[in-house]
């Protein structure tokens, strides 16, 4: 690097100036290679922004006065009429599809600490019999549907610096799951450093300050950066479906979503299911000061948690599951009117360099991790979509190494889902299929109309079955 020595008296002066000169603290034992790169990291740091951030913290003012009203979302199809309108939304996402007008975004670049596997959480194996991979779950649905529909759905998937690696050689070992390679488009998003409980940067080696994804709402800055935008531009997308990398039910690309989205010319929808409970912890879409977003579950009091409508509903039950229809224009408007999304504060455990240059992991929290969230965009959206699904078909998230909403229970979710497709094409199931593991590849059948379409049986299933 040209000029290290002068760009370090600039950066050390800086850093200086903000209280944050220990980064350099271990500046004279370090290689050429490692001063270099721990300049370009300091290059890039906004260390006005961490300072705010920082007073934000040692403020801990919580906002005052904050209104929240529930929204009534499109509701699960029960009336005749019902029905066909949800008829008619189909075929309008279904010809954006034939018209090549639509693409998919994957978020896939969080760290999936909960999770605690070894690796981006794309890779983790979850088909119930096959143990296939999330990934190549997502991707064959997608086959499944560019197929059904004749047409090409450009696939953008978010990584960050942690995984990006490891994701893209995945998809190369498995020939990119059968999708054509130049319609998959990865993207780096950016990482934050995090502060000490003082506003210090964190150092996690001599060479490095600690950083982490900057969050799924990360990914409007990520996608402009990245030329991401300008591709769907170029290839004519207008809409983009979005989904997280955990949710094994997830129908990618759902027509009458994006029917819906488009018929009513909004700018940013939302799926949602009915809370199993009101203490059941996932934020909910509302309005807050009479905006659309999507309220915390730690912003609600106990009282709004269990207040009640008239008809004894839940008031707040629109939970919000993270799967979203964003217009293109949107994105851009975001992207170039640079609209910041806030930054939400987490006090997480983050590793640190003892006093003997050592890294450590804490056994508590030691420090503030900053992220930004997609679902803040539904506030600058002045068209939303809100459509309620059912969770028994759309959503089961691997979060967790064990318990709820973890790996046994997506493939149970899944299980069940499949035999739910059986029974109704006439096969003899037992009651109760916890026990069994049963999968159906979307590439046999992407819903529960193809799969009627396709097969009639009478057969007594196996305990473990899988169809191609
Ligand atoms: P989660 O909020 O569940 O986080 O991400 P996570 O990183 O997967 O898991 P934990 O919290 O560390 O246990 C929901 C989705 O958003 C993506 C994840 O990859 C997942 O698809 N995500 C999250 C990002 O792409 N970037 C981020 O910075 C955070």
């Amino acid at each position: 690097m040209k000029d290290a020595d002068a760009l370090y008296h600039e950066l050390l002066d800086r850093a200086r100036r903000m209280g944050q000169e220990h980064i350099f603290a271990y500046w004279d034992q370090l290689t050429r290679l490692q001063k270099e790169a721990l300049l370009r990291q300091v290059q890039q740091m906004d260390f006005e922004l961490l300072h705010r951030l920082h007073q934000t913290i040692v403020a801990n003012k919580k906002p005052v006065n904050v209104t929240l009203e529930p929204v009534q979302p499109i509701p699960l199809p029960r009336t005749e009429e019902q029905k066909q309108q949800t008829k008619q939304m189909a075929a309008v996402g279904e010809q954006a599809l034939r018209d090549g007008k639509v693409g998919a975004i994957l978020v896939a670049g969080g760290q999936g600490t909960r999770l605690g596997f070894d690796g981006p959480k794309g890779i983790f194996p979850i088909g119930p019999v096959t143990q296939k991979s999330l990934f190549q779950l997502h991707a064959e649905k997608l086959l499944a549907a560019r197929r059904r529909y004749q047409t090409r759905v450009p696939w953008y998937i978010m990584t960050s610096e942690s995984n990006h690696e490891q994701t893209v050689t995945f998809f190369e070992q498995h020939g990119y799951f059968g999708l054509p390679q130049d319609d998959v488009f990865f993207f780096v998003q950016g990482m934050m450093p995090a502060l000490d409980e003082q506003g210090k940067l964190i150092m996690d080696r001599p060479d490095h300050v600690f950083m982490s994804p900057d969050g799924h709402g990360g990914i409007f800055a990520a996608l402009k950066k990245s030329g991401a935008v300008e591709d769907m531009q170029n290839r004519g997308i207008e809409y983009l479906f979005y989904f997280q990398v955990d949710n094994v039910l997830v129908k990618i690309c759902d027509p009458v979503f994006l029917g819906y989205h488009i018929h009513q010319q909004a700018d940013m929808s939302a799926k949602v299911v009915p809370k199993r409970d009101p203490f059941e912890k996932v934020g909910v879409v509302g309005r807050i000061n009479g905006k659309l977003g999507v309220i915390e579950y730690s912003d609600m009091s106990d009282e709004e948690k269990q207040a009640r409508d008239a008809q004894g509903n839940l008031l707040y039950n629109a939970g919000s599951i993270a799967i979203h229809v964003l217009s293109r224009r949107f994105i851009e408007k975001i992207c170039n009117h640079d609209i910041e999304l806030p930054w939400h504060i987490a006090h997480k455990k983050v590793p640190y360099l003892d006093e003997q240059g050592q890294t450590v992991q804490p056994d508590a929290p030691n420090g503030y991790k900053f992220e930004r969230f997609i679902f803040d965009a539904l506030n600058y959206a002045e068209r939303a979509v809100v459509l309620e699904v059912d969770r028994s078909e759309e959503f089961s998230p691997v979060k967790n190494a064990e318990g709820e909403d973890s790996p046994s229970t997506a493939r149970r979710d899944m299980t069940r889902l499949f035999a739910s497709w059986l029974r109704t094409a006439g096969f003899s199931l037992p009651e109760n299929v916890d026990e069994m593991r049963l999968e159906i590849s979307p590439l046999f059948a992407l819903d529960r109309d193809e799969f009627l379409h396709k097969v009639e049986g009478h057969l007594r299933i196996p305990k473990a079955f899988y169809l191609e």
